[in-house]
Protein backbone atom coordinates (compact mmCIF):
# COMPACT_ATOMS: atom_id res chain seq x y z
CA UNK A 1 0.00 0.00 0.00
CA UNK A 2 1.28 3.43 -0.77
CA UNK A 3 1.91 5.96 2.24
CA UNK A 4 1.79 9.82 2.58
CA UNK A 5 4.76 10.62 4.47
CA UNK A 6 5.63 14.16 5.61
CA UNK A 7 7.35 14.84 2.53
CA UNK A 8 4.71 14.02 0.27
CA UNK A 9 2.78 14.93 2.07
CA UNK A 10 4.79 18.52 1.27
CA UNK A 11 4.91 17.74 -2.44
CA UNK A 12 1.18 17.52 -3.18
CA UNK A 13 0.61 21.18 -1.49
CA UNK A 14 2.17 22.58 -3.82
CA UNK A 15 -0.16 21.74 -6.34
CA UNK A 16 -2.24 23.46 -4.51
CA UNK A 17 -2.66 27.57 -4.99
CA UNK A 18 -5.12 28.47 -2.47
CA UNK A 19 -3.02 27.14 0.48
CA UNK A 20 -0.55 29.87 -0.76
CA UNK A 21 -3.55 32.34 0.15
CA UNK A 22 -3.08 34.39 3.26
CA UNK A 23 -4.77 36.88 5.83
CA UNK A 24 -2.78 39.57 7.05
CA UNK A 25 0.15 37.82 6.39
CA UNK A 26 -0.74 34.41 7.98
CA UNK A 27 -1.68 31.21 5.36
CA UNK A 28 -4.75 30.64 5.75
CA UNK A 29 -5.69 26.72 7.77
CA UNK A 30 -8.46 24.95 5.25
CA UNK A 31 -10.50 23.22 7.73
CA UNK A 32 -13.63 23.83 5.59
CA UNK A 33 -13.38 20.89 3.80
CA UNK A 34 -16.36 18.78 5.03
CA UNK A 35 -17.99 21.44 2.25
CA UNK A 36 -15.36 21.29 -0.54
CA UNK A 37 -12.23 20.88 -1.10
CA UNK A 38 -9.34 23.20 -1.89
CA UNK A 39 -8.45 22.43 -6.48
CA UNK A 40 -5.01 21.88 -7.00
CA UNK A 41 -3.33 23.18 -10.20
CA UNK A 42 -3.98 19.99 -12.93
CA UNK A 43 -7.93 20.68 -12.22
CA UNK A 44 -7.42 24.18 -12.96
CA UNK A 45 -5.34 23.82 -15.96
CA UNK A 46 -7.71 20.96 -17.05
CA UNK A 47 -11.28 23.50 -16.68
CA UNK A 48 -9.32 26.16 -18.32
CA UNK A 49 -7.75 23.72 -20.70
CA UNK A 50 -11.04 23.07 -21.94
CA UNK A 51 -12.13 26.22 -22.81
CA UNK A 52 -8.77 27.40 -24.71
CA UNK A 53 -8.86 24.01 -26.82
CA UNK A 54 -11.98 21.96 -27.37
CA UNK A 55 -14.93 24.43 -26.13
CA UNK A 56 -18.26 23.09 -28.59
CA UNK A 57 -21.28 20.83 -27.60
CA UNK A 58 -21.40 17.25 -27.98
CA UNK A 59 -22.45 15.32 -30.62
CA UNK A 60 -21.10 17.37 -33.96
CA UNK A 61 -19.33 16.57 -37.07
CA UNK A 62 -16.36 18.73 -36.41
CA UNK A 63 -12.73 18.10 -34.33
CA UNK A 64 -13.48 20.03 -31.24
CA UNK A 65 -17.26 18.81 -30.77
CA UNK A 66 -15.89 15.19 -31.36
CA UNK A 67 -13.13 16.13 -28.87
CA UNK A 68 -15.95 17.02 -26.16
CA UNK A 69 -17.21 13.76 -26.95
CA UNK A 70 -14.28 11.68 -26.41
CA UNK A 71 -13.76 13.95 -23.26
CA UNK A 72 -16.93 13.24 -21.85
CA UNK A 73 -16.50 9.01 -22.31
CA UNK A 74 -12.86 9.57 -20.98
CA UNK A 75 -14.19 11.41 -17.89
CA UNK A 76 -17.12 8.73 -17.26
CA UNK A 77 -14.65 5.73 -17.81
CA UNK A 78 -12.49 7.60 -15.38
CA UNK A 79 -15.14 8.37 -12.69
CA UNK A 80 -15.95 4.68 -13.18
CA UNK A 81 -12.72 3.17 -11.97
CA UNK A 82 -12.83 5.99 -9.12
CA UNK A 83 -16.11 4.19 -7.74
CA UNK A 84 -14.96 0.70 -9.05
CA UNK A 85 -17.87 0.34 -11.44
CA UNK A 86 -18.12 -2.32 -14.10
CA UNK A 87 -18.21 0.26 -16.79
CA UNK A 88 -18.91 3.71 -18.05
CA UNK A 89 -22.31 2.86 -18.79
CA UNK A 90 -23.17 3.33 -14.96
CA UNK A 91 -21.99 6.51 -14.31
CA UNK A 92 -24.33 9.55 -15.31
CA UNK A 93 -23.31 13.64 -14.09
CA UNK A 94 -25.30 16.27 -13.39
CA UNK A 95 -25.39 19.82 -11.45
CA UNK A 96 -24.59 18.48 -8.65
CA UNK A 97 -25.52 15.51 -5.80
CA UNK A 98 -28.90 16.98 -4.54
CA UNK A 99 -30.43 17.85 -8.33
CA UNK A 100 -29.33 14.20 -9.53
CA UNK A 101 -31.16 12.90 -6.43
CA UNK A 102 -34.27 14.85 -6.82
CA UNK A 103 -34.45 13.24 -10.62
CA UNK A 104 -33.76 10.31 -9.38
CA UNK A 105 -36.62 10.43 -6.89
CA UNK A 106 -38.81 11.76 -9.67
CA UNK A 107 -38.34 8.55 -11.74
CA UNK A 108 -38.72 5.96 -9.15
CA UNK A 109 -41.86 7.18 -7.90
CA UNK A 110 -43.43 6.58 -11.42
CA UNK A 111 -43.23 2.73 -10.45
CA UNK A 112 -44.56 2.94 -7.18
CA UNK A 113 -47.86 2.99 -5.35
CA UNK A 114 -49.44 5.29 -2.45
CA UNK A 115 -48.25 3.53 0.32
CA UNK A 116 -44.99 2.29 -0.32
CA UNK A 117 -42.61 3.41 1.82
CA UNK A 118 -38.77 4.81 1.62
CA UNK A 119 -36.41 4.97 4.56
CA UNK A 120 -34.32 7.55 5.45
CA UNK A 121 -31.96 8.31 8.31
CA UNK A 122 -31.96 11.05 11.15
CA UNK A 123 -28.24 11.18 10.37
CA UNK A 124 -28.22 12.16 6.52
CA UNK A 125 -27.68 15.55 4.77
CA UNK A 126 -30.95 17.17 3.64
CA UNK A 127 -29.91 16.41 0.27
CA UNK A 128 -30.33 12.29 1.07
CA UNK A 129 -33.83 13.35 2.82
CA UNK A 130 -35.44 16.15 0.70
CA UNK A 131 -36.30 14.36 -2.46
CA UNK A 132 -37.76 11.23 -0.40
CA UNK A 133 -39.56 13.50 1.50
CA UNK A 134 -41.15 15.15 -1.16
CA UNK A 135 -42.40 11.84 -1.99
CA UNK A 136 -45.60 11.98 0.51
CA UNK A 137 -46.88 14.53 -1.70
CA UNK A 138 -47.53 11.47 -4.27
CA UNK A 139 -48.40 8.72 -1.38
CA UNK A 140 -45.47 7.81 -0.55
CA UNK A 141 -44.69 6.98 3.53
CA UNK A 142 -41.05 7.84 4.62
CA UNK A 143 -40.09 6.27 7.51
CA UNK A 144 -36.62 7.33 9.27
CA UNK A 145 -33.93 5.29 11.08
CA UNK A 146 -33.30 6.84 14.58
CA UNK A 147 -30.07 8.51 15.13
CA UNK A 148 -28.63 7.26 19.04
CA UNK A 149 -26.86 10.22 21.03
CA UNK A 150 -23.03 8.67 20.26
CA UNK A 151 -23.76 9.98 16.85
CA UNK A 152 -24.19 6.14 15.14
CA UNK A 153 -27.39 5.18 13.84
CA UNK A 154 -29.67 2.71 15.35
CA UNK A 155 -29.29 -0.91 13.94
CA UNK A 156 -31.80 -2.18 15.73
CA UNK A 157 -34.16 0.72 14.57
CA UNK A 158 -33.02 -0.33 11.07
CA UNK A 159 -34.12 -3.42 10.98
CA UNK A 160 -37.35 -2.32 12.32
CA UNK A 161 -38.32 0.59 9.92
CA UNK A 162 -37.43 -1.73 6.66
CA UNK A 163 -40.11 -3.79 6.05
CA UNK A 164 -41.95 -5.34 3.01
CA UNK A 165 -43.57 -2.05 1.97
CA UNK A 166 -40.41 -0.76 1.88
CA UNK A 167 -39.05 0.26 -1.39
CA UNK A 168 -35.76 2.07 -0.93
CA UNK A 169 -33.28 3.03 1.37
CA UNK A 170 -31.63 5.72 1.40
CA UNK A 171 -28.65 6.02 3.32
CA UNK A 172 -25.54 7.85 3.70
CA UNK A 173 -21.63 5.86 4.14
CA UNK A 174 -20.77 9.20 5.99
CA UNK A 175 -21.95 11.71 7.97
CA UNK A 176 -20.76 15.42 6.95
CA UNK A 177 -21.27 16.59 10.36
CA UNK A 178 -20.45 13.86 12.41
CA UNK A 179 -17.57 11.89 10.89
CA UNK A 180 -20.05 8.39 11.36
CA UNK A 181 -19.21 5.58 9.13
CA UNK A 182 -22.98 3.91 8.24
CA UNK A 183 -23.15 0.08 8.30
CA UNK A 184 -23.63 -0.21 4.88
CA UNK A 185 -24.01 -4.32 4.99
CA UNK A 186 -26.45 -4.59 7.60
CA UNK A 187 -28.45 -2.07 5.28
CA UNK A 188 -27.90 -4.31 2.51
CA UNK A 189 -28.74 -7.30 4.28
CA UNK A 190 -32.24 -5.90 5.49
CA UNK A 191 -33.21 -4.27 1.94
CA UNK A 192 -32.17 -7.47 0.55
CA UNK A 193 -34.31 -9.39 2.78
CA UNK A 194 -37.33 -7.34 1.92
CA UNK A 195 -36.26 -6.66 -2.27
CA UNK A 196 -35.75 -2.62 -1.64
CA UNK A 197 -33.39 -1.19 -3.40
CA UNK A 198 -30.38 0.53 -1.72
CA UNK A 199 -29.23 3.86 -2.40
CA UNK A 200 -25.83 5.41 -1.01
CA UNK A 201 -24.87 8.80 -0.43
CA UNK A 202 -21.36 8.51 -0.64
CA UNK A 203 -20.43 12.52 -1.06
CA UNK A 204 -18.75 12.49 2.76
CA UNK A 205 -17.22 9.04 2.16
CA UNK A 206 -15.59 9.65 -1.72
CA UNK A 207 -13.23 11.84 -0.48
CA UNK A 208 -12.17 9.55 2.31
CA UNK A 209 -12.42 6.20 1.45
CA UNK A 210 -11.90 3.93 -1.41
CA UNK A 211 -15.19 3.45 -3.18
CA UNK A 212 -16.28 0.00 -4.63
CA UNK A 213 -19.96 0.18 -5.50
CA UNK A 214 -19.63 -3.62 -6.47
CA UNK A 215 -18.61 -4.64 -2.97
CA UNK A 216 -20.74 -2.46 -1.30
CA UNK A 217 -23.99 -4.22 -3.79
CA UNK A 218 -25.28 -1.00 -4.02
CA UNK A 219 -28.15 -0.01 -6.60
CA UNK A 220 -27.58 3.57 -6.48
CA UNK A 221 -24.65 5.56 -5.34
CA UNK A 222 -24.18 9.46 -5.56
CA UNK A 223 -21.27 11.37 -5.14
CA UNK A 224 -19.83 15.10 -6.10
CA UNK A 225 -16.59 16.02 -7.40
CA UNK A 226 -16.03 19.11 -5.50
CA UNK A 227 -15.38 17.20 -2.33
CA UNK A 228 -12.40 15.52 -4.03
CA UNK A 229 -10.49 17.89 -5.44
CA UNK A 230 -12.90 18.06 -8.36
CA UNK A 231 -15.10 21.03 -9.89
CA UNK A 232 -19.22 21.10 -8.62
CA UNK A 233 -20.18 18.18 -10.81
CA UNK A 234 -22.86 15.62 -9.36
CA UNK A 235 -22.00 11.49 -9.86
CA UNK A 236 -24.33 9.13 -10.53
CA UNK A 237 -23.97 5.27 -10.25
CA UNK A 238 -26.52 2.86 -11.41
CA UNK A 239 -26.36 -0.50 -11.23
CA UNK A 240 -26.06 -2.30 -14.72
CA UNK A 241 -29.53 -2.16 -16.65
CA UNK A 242 -31.18 -0.58 -13.64
CA UNK A 243 -31.31 3.22 -14.76
CA UNK A 244 -32.71 1.99 -18.56
CA UNK A 245 -35.62 0.43 -16.64
CA UNK A 246 -36.87 3.85 -14.97
CA UNK A 247 -38.76 6.43 -16.70
CA UNK A 248 -37.08 9.86 -15.77
CA UNK A 249 -37.70 13.29 -17.27
CA UNK A 250 -36.38 13.84 -20.34
CA UNK A 251 -36.71 15.28 -23.60
CA UNK A 252 -37.61 13.20 -26.65
CA UNK A 253 -34.35 14.64 -28.12
CA UNK A 254 -32.46 13.26 -25.71
CA UNK A 255 -30.45 9.45 -25.70
CA UNK A 256 -32.50 7.23 -24.16
CA UNK A 257 -30.44 4.96 -23.07
CA UNK A 258 -27.98 4.60 -19.44
CA UNK A 259 -26.34 6.29 -18.51
CA UNK A 260 -27.79 9.78 -20.61
CA UNK A 261 -31.14 8.91 -19.52
CA UNK A 262 -31.57 10.90 -16.80
CA UNK A 263 -29.03 13.93 -17.88
CA UNK A 264 -30.74 16.61 -19.08
CA UNK A 265 -29.91 19.75 -21.35
CA UNK A 266 -26.05 20.37 -21.93
CA UNK A 267 -23.74 19.06 -19.08
CA UNK A 268 -20.76 21.91 -17.57
CA UNK A 269 -17.90 19.94 -19.94
CA UNK A 270 -15.08 22.06 -18.56
CA UNK A 271 -15.53 21.08 -15.36
CA UNK A 272 -16.04 17.54 -16.01
CA UNK A 273 -12.77 18.06 -18.01
CA UNK A 274 -11.81 18.86 -14.10
CA UNK A 275 -13.32 15.91 -12.64
CA UNK A 276 -11.17 14.15 -14.69
CA UNK A 277 -8.07 15.49 -13.90
CA UNK A 278 -9.39 15.24 -10.23
CA UNK A 279 -9.30 11.67 -10.21
CA UNK A 280 -5.68 11.35 -11.89
CA UNK A 281 -4.05 13.64 -9.53
CA UNK A 282 -5.59 11.04 -6.76
CA UNK A 283 -4.53 8.07 -9.06
CA UNK A 284 -1.19 9.65 -9.42
CA UNK A 285 -0.36 9.41 -5.73
CA UNK A 286 -1.16 5.53 -5.50
CA UNK A 287 0.48 2.42 -7.45
CA UNK A 288 -0.55 -0.61 -9.28
CA UNK A 289 -0.58 -1.81 -12.85
CA UNK A 290 -4.13 -0.24 -13.42
CA UNK A 291 -5.79 3.12 -13.13
CA UNK A 292 -8.71 1.69 -10.56
CA UNK A 293 -5.64 0.24 -8.19
CA UNK A 294 -3.76 3.46 -8.25
CA UNK A 295 -7.08 5.05 -6.98
CA UNK A 296 -7.59 2.49 -4.32
CA UNK A 297 -3.80 2.68 -3.22
CA UNK A 298 -3.78 6.24 -3.50
CA UNK A 299 -7.10 6.51 -1.26
CA UNK A 300 -5.83 3.95 1.07
CA UNK A 301 -3.33 5.94 1.90
CA UNK A 302 -5.04 9.00 2.44
CA UNK A 303 -7.29 7.59 4.66
CA UNK A 304 -4.54 6.34 6.99
CA UNK A 305 -2.87 9.69 6.57
CA UNK A 306 -6.22 11.74 7.54
CA UNK A 307 -7.53 9.15 10.36
CA UNK A 308 -4.42 9.83 11.95
CA UNK A 309 -4.28 13.52 11.67
CA UNK A 310 -7.90 13.66 12.26
CA UNK A 311 -7.65 11.53 15.55
CA UNK A 312 -4.58 13.56 17.12
CA UNK A 313 -7.30 16.62 16.81
CA UNK A 314 -10.08 14.48 18.45
CA UNK A 315 -7.55 13.60 20.96
CA UNK A 316 -6.31 17.29 21.60
CA UNK A 317 -9.12 18.77 21.60
CA UNK A 318 -11.13 16.57 23.78
CA UNK A 319 -8.59 17.60 26.36
CA UNK A 320 -9.43 20.96 26.94
CA UNK A 321 -11.94 21.81 29.40
CA UNK A 322 -15.18 23.05 28.27
CA UNK A 323 -14.71 21.54 24.86
CA UNK A 324 -17.37 18.87 23.60
CA UNK A 325 -16.98 16.42 20.97
CA UNK A 326 -19.95 14.32 19.22
CA UNK A 327 -19.98 12.16 17.46
CA UNK A 328 -17.91 8.35 17.92
CA UNK A 329 -14.72 8.50 18.66
CA UNK A 330 -11.67 6.75 16.72
CA UNK A 331 -10.98 3.57 18.90
CA UNK A 332 -13.77 1.65 16.87
CA UNK A 333 -13.53 0.76 13.92
CA UNK A 334 -14.11 3.19 10.26
CA UNK A 335 -14.63 6.87 10.67
CA UNK A 336 -14.20 9.67 8.85
CA UNK A 337 -12.00 12.71 9.19
CA UNK A 338 -14.55 14.94 10.15
CA UNK A 339 -14.86 16.15 13.79
CA UNK A 340 -17.79 18.43 15.37
CA UNK A 341 -17.37 20.20 18.59
CA UNK A 342 -19.56 22.33 21.18
CA UNK A 343 -17.75 24.90 23.15
CA UNK A 344 -19.43 25.76 26.38
CA UNK A 345 -20.11 29.11 26.41
CA UNK A 346 -20.01 30.01 23.45
CA UNK A 347 -22.32 29.17 20.42
CA UNK A 348 -20.85 27.58 17.13
CA UNK A 349 -21.17 30.40 14.80
CA UNK A 350 -18.86 32.68 17.40
CA UNK A 351 -16.31 29.68 17.36
CA UNK A 352 -16.44 29.50 13.55
CA UNK A 353 -16.00 34.00 13.24
CA UNK A 354 -13.54 34.13 16.38
CA UNK A 355 -11.27 31.24 14.05
CA UNK A 356 -12.22 32.70 10.96
CA UNK A 357 -10.75 35.85 12.08
CA UNK A 358 -7.26 34.30 12.18
CA UNK A 359 -7.49 33.12 9.08
CA UNK A 360 -8.59 28.98 10.63
CA UNK A 361 -11.37 28.27 8.40
CA UNK A 362 -14.09 26.30 10.14
CA UNK A 363 -18.10 25.62 9.66
CA UNK A 364 -20.45 25.84 12.04
CA UNK A 365 -24.18 25.34 12.25
CA UNK A 366 -26.43 22.45 10.99
CA UNK A 367 -24.26 22.09 8.36
CA UNK A 368 -27.53 20.59 6.15
CA UNK A 369 -27.60 17.64 8.48
CA UNK A 370 -30.39 19.51 10.21
CA UNK A 371 -32.16 16.53 11.30
CA UNK A 372 -28.81 15.18 13.44
CA UNK A 373 -28.10 18.33 14.91
CA UNK A 374 -32.11 18.69 16.24
CA UNK A 375 -31.98 15.46 17.52
CA UNK A 376 -28.82 16.08 19.22
CA UNK A 377 -30.45 18.95 20.78
CA UNK A 378 -27.76 21.02 19.31
CA UNK A 379 -29.85 23.73 17.39
CA UNK A 380 -30.40 26.02 19.87
CA UNK A 381 -26.87 26.27 20.34
CA UNK A 382 -26.10 27.26 16.40
CA UNK A 383 -25.24 23.74 15.94
CA UNK A 384 -21.58 22.48 15.74
CA UNK A 385 -18.28 23.45 14.58
CA UNK A 386 -17.02 20.75 12.30
CA UNK A 387 -13.46 20.75 10.64
CA UNK A 388 -11.05 18.38 8.78
CA UNK A 389 -7.43 18.65 8.25
CA UNK A 390 -4.62 19.11 10.61
CA UNK A 391 -6.41 18.90 14.29
CA UNK A 392 -2.72 19.75 16.00
CA UNK A 393 -2.81 23.52 14.14
CA UNK A 394 -6.39 24.02 15.26
CA UNK A 395 -5.99 23.03 18.38
CA UNK A 396 -3.33 24.98 19.00
CA UNK A 397 -1.75 26.50 22.43
CA UNK A 398 -2.92 29.44 25.09
CA UNK A 399 -1.44 32.49 24.28
CA UNK A 400 -0.34 35.75 26.11
CA UNK A 401 -2.37 37.91 23.89
CA UNK A 402 -6.45 37.80 24.68
CA UNK A 403 -8.74 36.46 21.97
CA UNK A 404 -11.26 38.94 19.81
CA UNK A 405 -8.71 41.88 18.90
CA UNK A 406 -7.96 40.61 15.43
CA UNK A 407 -4.85 38.75 14.69
CA UNK A 408 -2.72 37.42 17.44
CA UNK A 409 1.30 38.97 17.63
CA UNK A 410 2.15 35.59 16.41
CA UNK A 411 -0.20 36.08 13.14
CA UNK A 412 1.74 39.75 13.08
CA UNK A 413 4.46 37.62 12.65
CA UNK A 414 3.49 35.85 9.84
CA UNK A 415 3.26 32.33 11.76
CA UNK A 416 0.35 30.41 13.01
CA UNK A 417 -1.73 32.01 15.09
CA UNK A 418 -3.22 30.30 17.86
CA UNK A 419 -6.30 28.23 17.83
CA UNK A 420 -9.47 27.02 20.13
CA UNK A 421 -7.09 26.71 23.41
CA UNK A 422 -6.67 30.51 22.42
CA UNK A 423 -10.61 30.66 22.27
CA UNK A 424 -10.82 28.78 25.49
CA UNK A 425 -8.74 31.05 27.23
CA UNK A 426 -10.25 34.40 26.58
CA UNK A 427 -13.52 33.21 27.42
C1 LIG B 1 -23.17 13.93 2.87
C2 LIG B 1 -23.59 14.90 1.82
N1 LIG B 1 -24.58 14.58 1.00
C3 LIG B 1 -24.99 15.41 0.02
C4 LIG B 1 -24.41 16.64 -0.14
C5 LIG B 1 -24.92 17.52 -1.23
O1 LIG B 1 -24.05 17.52 -2.30
P1 LIG B 1 -24.21 18.60 -3.47
O2 LIG B 1 -23.72 19.89 -2.92
O3 LIG B 1 -23.36 18.06 -4.58
O4 LIG B 1 -25.64 18.65 -3.84
C6 LIG B 1 -23.37 17.03 0.70
C7 LIG B 1 -22.73 18.36 0.55
O5 LIG B 1 -22.07 18.86 1.41
C8 LIG B 1 -22.96 16.14 1.71
O6 LIG B 1 -21.96 16.45 2.54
Amino acid sequence: MATFSDQECEWCRRDFPSLGHELEGVPIAYFDGPAGTQVPQPVIDAVAGYYRTCNANTHGQFSTSRETDQLLHETRETVAAFLGAPSWREISFGANMTTLCFALARALVRSWQPGDEVVITMLDHEANRGPWLTLRERGIVVREVALLPNGTLDPEDMAKVITPRTKLLAIGAASNALGTVNDLALARRLTRKVGAWLLVDAVHAAPHFPMDVVALDADFLLCSAYKFYGPHVGVLYCRPGLLDTLTTDKLCTQDDAAPFRIETGTQNHAALAGVKAAVELIAGCGEGPTLRDQIVSAMEALMVRERELARRYFEGVRAIRGVRVWGPGFDGGHRAPTVSITVDGIPSPEVARRLGEVGIQVWDGHFYAQRAIEVLGLADRGGVSTTEGDGHVLVGTVPTAPPLQGCAPAAAAGSRPPGLRWIMAGR
